[in-house]
């Protein structure tokens, strides 16, 4: 039963996502009125970003800014895990299309996603029985498995990754999942990690509803604590817990609460890109990624890693991969920056200072640096009104050359190090044999598979 209330609210949000948003001032983004009537921070969002200088010429701060509001569009792609499941659900899908009025559904990157040009709440509730039709078919297509409902920008790191077969990739922090499927497509083996029991079982579900059971482990642990096994990974996803102050599109809720966030989350960011480098095979490739603009998250993060790892890994110049993957290029990531400010909650320029240990670290400010500050533009950073009408994001591609000095600071203490790699594929006894049985020879010894309630569940076995 729905509430009066409930209706007014509803109808309030179909309004908003079917109205094109007001565009700010050239010259001056600021909007009492849109402010207090929605009761959130966009204000100083806008302002932060405006110090941080993300673009060189000012018509493009208010473009983003802009593109900020903007419902973010429905965007899917084939999954490759389920090709029957995929070409049964496409074989009604040009139908549906054809009955929505007007050019509403675009294919893109060659053809591998497609994208709804209407808000995913103006789909969900639209009245027009044509849309409401081609919702339906999303979310049965969904739902078996041949489609994945993914934002366009989230799947850069995968084009960015380069898996190929034969591979082993750990994915640090992987739920929900929708990347850790792409990797799936073509690895040996992918290690599902997520440091939250109750996403690492929803992760466990989604990644076998999607077909990657025989050749993914889910396990849980902290990333910065990831236990070392005799394989080293080909490849390594680091797509760090961060502010998500890019997803305002899609999570508009976030500017509620939005507090230049960034400064809280720096270290642990830089302890798991840490732990995923020391886990990388030299000649290996790491992806770290965030959906934030913020560069204490980001810029921050891989000029101290760089620091940390003295040359053993350099930033890689994606100019060539961009422009020969159709994804890539036609979201047109922009380069990392190589100087921004660090701010107070107030918005005024902070000073390093060594005493204010946890929120100010050296390593959140531009590096000094020249061999460091010179590969921070080849980061790529993703801006909603560049990509496509997509969401944020930032990436970074890693290419170890050499293992990481000894002492380099990741958080793994000796005995989380030592620790069995905890396997949470198995969500019953049954599927743990399978589990154990299919464990690859690298991590024998060191898999156990036990029930999704945790550390202290019932263990199944160990791979001897
Ligand atoms: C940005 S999300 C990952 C999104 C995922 N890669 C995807 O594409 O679906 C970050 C994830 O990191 C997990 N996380 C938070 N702290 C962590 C830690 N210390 N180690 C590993 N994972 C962590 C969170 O539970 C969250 O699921």
């Amino acid at each position: 039963m729905v509430s009066a209330r409930q209706r007014e609210r509803l109808k309030r949000r179909r309004a908003r996502d079917n109205k094109p948003r007001a565009a700010p001032a050239e010259d001056d983004t600021h909007n009492d009125d849109e402010e207090d009537d929605r009761g959130d921070r966009f204000q100083a969002y806008a302002d932060y970003y405006k110090r941080q200088k993300l673009f060189p010429r000012s018509g493009d701060h208010v473009a983003f800014l802009r593109s900020l509001r903007a419902p973010l569009p429905a965007t899917f792609r084939r999954n490759g895990l389920r090709p029957a499941a995929f070409d049964a659900a496409m074989a009604t899908f040009d139908a549906v299309a054809a009955r929505c009025r007007g050019d509403v559904v675009k294919t893109l990157a060659s053809g591998a996603w497609w994208r709804l040009d209407l808000g995913r709440s103006a789909l969900k509730h639209a009245d027009d029985p044509a849309l409401r039709a081609l919702n339906g078919w999303l979310q049965a297509a969904a739902k078996g498995g041949g489609v994945v409902r993914q934002e366009l920008v989230s799947g850069a790191p995968s084009e960015l990754l380069g898996v190929r077969p034969g591979d082993a990739v750990l994915d640090v922090c992987a739920a929900p999942g929708s990347k850790t499927s792409q990797y799936c497509e073509t690895a040996r083996l992918v290690v599902a990690n997520d440091a939250d029991p109750r996403r690492a079982y929803i992760l466990a579900s989604k990644l076998r509803s999607l077909g990657c059971s025989s050749k993914c482990v889910v396990t849980c642990h902290r990333g910065q604590a990831f236990p070392a096994t005799a394989l080293k990974f080909d490849r390594v996803a680091c797509d760090v817990p961060c502010s998500g102050d890019g997803t305002v599109r899609k999570i508009p809720s976030l500017l509620k609460v939005w507090a230049r966030p960034g400064r809280r989350l720096h270290a642990l960011q830089l302890q798991i890109v840490l732990r995923g480098l020391r886990l990388l095979k030299v000649g290996g490739t790491m992806v770290f990624s965030t959906c934030s603009f913020d560069p204490l998250e980001n810029e921050a993060v891989v000029a101290a890693a760089l620091r940390a790892c003295k040359g053993a890994f350099v930033v890689r110049d994606c100019a060539s991969l961009v422009a020969s993957s159709p994804l890539l290029a036609c979201l047109a990531p922009r380069p990392g920056l190589r100087t921004w400010a660090v701010l107070d909650d107030g918005g005024a320029a902070l000073a390093y200072d060594p005493a204010a240990k946890r929120e100010r670290r050296a390593s959140m400010w531009p590096p000094d640096e020249a061999d460091i500050a010179s590969q921070l533009p080849r980061c790529l950073r993703f801006y909603p009104h560049d990509s496509r009408d997509g969401g944020g994001f930032f990436a970074a591609v890693f290419d170890k050359v050499a293992e990481l000095p000894p002492g380099t600071a990741d958080a793994a203490t000796p005995r989380e190090a030592r620790a069995p790699v905890a396997g949470y594929r198995a969500l019953d006894a049954h599927r743990a044999r399978a589990a154990l049985r299919a464990a690859p020879p690298e991590l024998r010894g060191r898999l156990l598979t036990r029930s999704p309630a945790g550390a202290a569940a019932r263990t199944y076995g160990a791979v001897a």
